[in-house]
């Protein structure tokens, strides 16, 4: 298929991972005391055993390094059986119908965001529409009342920018927003104790299983965990996506010939630009992955980037192509982990690229200038945007 640009700075770390694959597999990195696991194989076997390799860091932390923070202390972190039950608490509140019934208000907020950019004939993809659409949303969701939603974005946006490569004053401000997101949310449960509503929040704080309910701590990571694993993800799915069809213009073609073929070109966007870059790991005990010995209790990095394009696994990994069918990506993970919130960011998406097509006429352009990448470790997407189409 034919591509319209090589960007290097989206071009560059994949050849790095192509050349981890072939030469270094498994490699153990001095700096970071880590392993880094590169091919679909390796990271599929590390993700979907969850006895041999943990997602609870504070299981091999000496007590005074245990992390206290609450996204720490949410079910992504956690392994069974208190993982499988607190999955299957939250399951209850955070259904599949719960999801479906927002397609109509998605809609909504999305040809609202829509509105106020159509008439320019441009618009910045990430600011106009992939950031502010799914922090509404989830945030409706919750019930988190209008006037606070700005501050959310705040502390959620603080909250992912204390992340490995941040700086001492970002990891400050992260945990000082972790702090302040806690204890409001600690208010809203006791108001909604008091006044049920219809939203998810009332329906976390009266999920039981084996006459058990989450805890105040559990409520308030789960809640934490919906901010700040779902937003700038999604927000990257829409931007990412868009980035791709720019790449590759008969892609474009495609699918305004065929609506039919968006949901699997997400799919593919998950794939080749996927939101999360690596998923860590925690040996519990000694362990082969491919020749090297890993010992117990040692860190793995395993690189969801690199695994979305091994040849061996997807063939054409390198093109963007979105009939391509299997597509057994690792985007939102595997395992007993995979992504609670995948019906949504998939709704979410559909509903923004449907409307996308349906509103902005012509071709798009994304302008040949260089783009900014997202500095965060673990995540990837751009920070801006810039799309041009032909008014009518
Ligand atoms: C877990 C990706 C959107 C909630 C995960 C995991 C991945 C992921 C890779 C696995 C983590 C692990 O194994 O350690 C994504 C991507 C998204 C997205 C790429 C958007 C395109 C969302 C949304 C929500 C959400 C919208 C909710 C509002 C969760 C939760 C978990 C999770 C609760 C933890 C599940 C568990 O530990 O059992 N996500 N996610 N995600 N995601 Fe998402």
């Amino acid at each position: 298929m034919q591509t319209k640009s090589n960007r290097e700075e989206l071009t560059a770390p994949y050849e790095w991972y192509r050349q981890m694959r072939e030469t270094q597999p498994v490699f153990f990195d001095q700096k970071m005391q880590a392993w880094h696991v590169f091919r679909y194989a390796d990271v599929e076997r590390v993700l979907s055993d969850h006895t041999a390799f943990s997602s609870d860091q504070n299981r091999f932390m000496p007590e005074e390094y245990r992390d206290a923070n609450p996204f720490t202390l949410s079910i992504i972190r956690m392994d069974p059986p208190r993982h499988h039950q607190l999955r299957r608490l939250v399951s209850q509140a955070f259904t599949p119908r719960r999801v479906a019934q927002m397609e109509a208000r998605i809609t909504e907020i999305t040809n609202a965001l829509l509105d106020q950019v159509i008439a320019k004939g441009e618009m910045d993809v990430i600011q106009d529409l992939a950031t502010p659409l799914p922090i509404t949303v989830i945030a409706e969701l919750l019930g988190i009342p209008t006037e606070q939603r700005e501050q959310f974005k705040q502390w959620s946006d603080a909250f992912i920018s204390g992340d490995g490569e941040a700086t001492a004053e970002d990891q400050q401000a992260s945990i000082q927003a972790a702090g302040s997101m806690a204890a409001y949310f600690t208010q809203l449960f006791e108001e909604r104790r008091a006044h049920p509503q219809d939203d998810l929040i009332s329906a976390l704080l009266q999920a039981e299983v084996d006459g058990e309910r989450l805890s105040n701590e559990e409520l308030i990571g789960f809640c934490v965990l919906l901010l700040v694993a779902g937003n700038e993800t999604t927000t990257n799915l829409i931007g990412n996506a868009i980035l791709c069809l720019d790449e590759y213009p008969e892609s474009m073609e495609l699918l305004r010939a065929n609506r039919n073929l968006v949901p699997g070109a997400l799919e593919e966007a998950l794939r080749y630009h996927s939101p999360v870059k690596l998923l860590p790991r925690w040996s519990v005990s000694e362990t082969m992955i491919g020749d090297q010995h890993i010992e117990a209790g040692q860190v793995l990095l395993t690189w969801i980037h690199s695994a979305n394009r091994d040849e061996t696994q997807f063939p054409d990994a390198d093109q963007f192509l979105i009939e391509r069918e299997p597509n057994r990506h690792l985007g939102f993970g595997r395992g007993i982990h995979f992504c609670l919130g995948a019906p949504l960011a998939r709704l979410e998406a559909k509903i923004a690229l449907n409307a996308m097509l349906d509103r902005l006429p012509g071709s798009w352009n994304v302008p040949d200038e260089p783009l900014s990448l997202v500095k965060n470790m673990s995540t990837f997407g751009v920070k801006k945007l810039p799309l041009v189409w032909e008014k009518e």
